[in-house]
């Protein structure tokens, strides 16, 4: 009579979709219960109609669409023992002890919390009769599994998280569309991308259009990599495009590779104070040497060595200021993460839920909660908290302005 709940949490991601049908469909065909909770761990405290028994035909029709259909939100009562207390009663009255939780680092570290109270949390219930004391026995572990829905693609342990794929996708339509109007009027456009603290997007964006320096998984770039990659991108004149990168590592180095970058701002490897000098020179060079338009991508983070922010508007500033370029600003917001998946990311999502499934249901009273990763080709299974706490270290490594660790810290991805 085994059951699994699954609910996506945090902000949304294309693909989540297509990961909570494969957990719903790969449940059903194993012969078990799966339940939707709405809302994300507001419906696991608010109980009630938020939390639905799933069918077969309840995720038809859905792998296609972009959000989450039952849901997300971002709950304070969660972080509350009355409020988790709450969401264990209503899980031990429908006999869920398994979940699948879609989310990012915060929303699975919650539900590592969650799962290491579950024990004293059901003693609770069970002395004041909310459950029974069989109940209390019967459910006496909560199994966990995380699958990271996020378009940054800033958490370690997966090469790829649910997501990142469709907003590059967005990112990429987005200069291309902006390039042309840019050569017509010999404009210089700033693009502000998303990615909080990673910047992976815009550096792959800029390898699938022309790439003059690629990143590879299976081949981590040298530690000055990013050093390197601006003086080849510097080196190669072409079309003048300057790319100022972004909050996220990986969003903004992905456009910028895409979209044949010749300058980068990553919040990994901030640029040296005198930025501003050495933006000019670029983008004079390129258009002394005909050069029409240029692009500056500037993601949500970017940041100098000393960590003060570099904004879209700083930037158009200096260039309005010191080269008199008619320049504009671009924010691409969240369109990045609206629209519907691509053809990545749902298969990534199908494997990944019906990975998850298959986790829940093999685990013993003695596993450990897991994340369902991506490594290479393969999913795999790795230790959930492990992942969580380097994501949180290079967090903190990037706040204490130690680069170079936070870099090393993410590892592959
Ligand atoms: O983590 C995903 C993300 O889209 C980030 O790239 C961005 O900084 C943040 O969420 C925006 O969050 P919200 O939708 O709450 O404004």
């Amino acid at each position: 009579d085994k059951g699994l709940a699954v609910f996506t949490s945090g902000g949304d991601s294309q693909g989540m979709n297509a990961a909570v049908r494969a957990c719903v469909r790969m449940a059903i065909y194993l012969g078990c219960k799966a339940y939707f909770i709405r809302e994300g761990y507001q419906g696991m405290v608010d109980g009630g109609d938020c939390i639905q028994e799933a069918n077969w035909a309840s995720v038809s029709s859905i792998i296609h669409r972009g959000g989450t259909i039952i849901g997300s939100a971002r709950c304070q009562d969660f972080r509350e023992r009355a409020g988790r207390l709450k969401a264990a009663n209503n899980l031990v009255q429908r006999g869920i002890t398994n979940l699948v939780v879609i989310g990012g680092d915060g929303s699975l570290t919650g539900a590592n919390l969650f799962r290491q109270e579950w024990s004293s949390l059901l003693d609770e219930l069970a002395k004041n009769s909310t459950i029974t004391a069989e109940q209390r026995n019967k459910y006496n572990v909560l199994h966990i599994v995380g699958l990271v829905g996020s378009i940054d693609n800033d958490f370690c342990g997966t090469d790829m998280t649910i997501g990142t794929d469709t907003a590059l996708h967005r990112i990429i339509e987005a200069i291309d569309a902006i390039a042309s109007t840019a050569y017509s009027h010999q404009r210089t456009f700033i693009m502000e991308v998303m990615g909080r603290h990673c910047g992976y997007l815009p550096v792959v964006a800029g390898i699938i259009s022309e790439a003059d320096y690629v990143f590879l998984p299976e081949h981590p770039p040298p530690q000055d990599w990013p050093d390197r990659l601006i003086l080849q991108l510097q080196q190669a004149s072409k079309r003048s495009r300057l790319m100022s990168v972004s909050s996220d590592f990986y969003l903004a180095i992905s456009a910028a590779i895409a979209t044949e970058a010749d300058f980068m701002l990553i919040p990994e490897e901030p640029v040296e104070l005198l930025w501003q000098d050495r933006l000019c020179k670029k983008l004079e060079q390129e258009r002394s040497a005909g050069q029409r338009l240029n692009i500056v991508i500037v993601a949500e983070g970017a940041m100098d060595r000393e960590g003060h922010p570099i904004t879209a508007e700083d930037v158009r500033k200096v260039i309005d200021e010191r080269l008199k370029h008619d320049a504009r600003i671009t924010v691409l917001g969240h369109v990045q993460r609206g629209g519907n998946p691509s053809a990545f990311d749902r298969v990534l999502a199908c494997r990944m839920g019906a990975e998850a499934t298959l986790a829940l249901m093999e685990a013993t009273s003695e596993s450990l909660p897991v994340v369902i990763s991506l490594d290479g080709n393969q999913t795999v299974r790795v230790p959930l908290m492990e992942c969580v706490e380097r994501t949180q270290a290079v967090a903190k490594a990037m706040k204490e302005r130690r680069w170079a660790d936070a870099v090393k810290l993410r590892g592959r991805s």
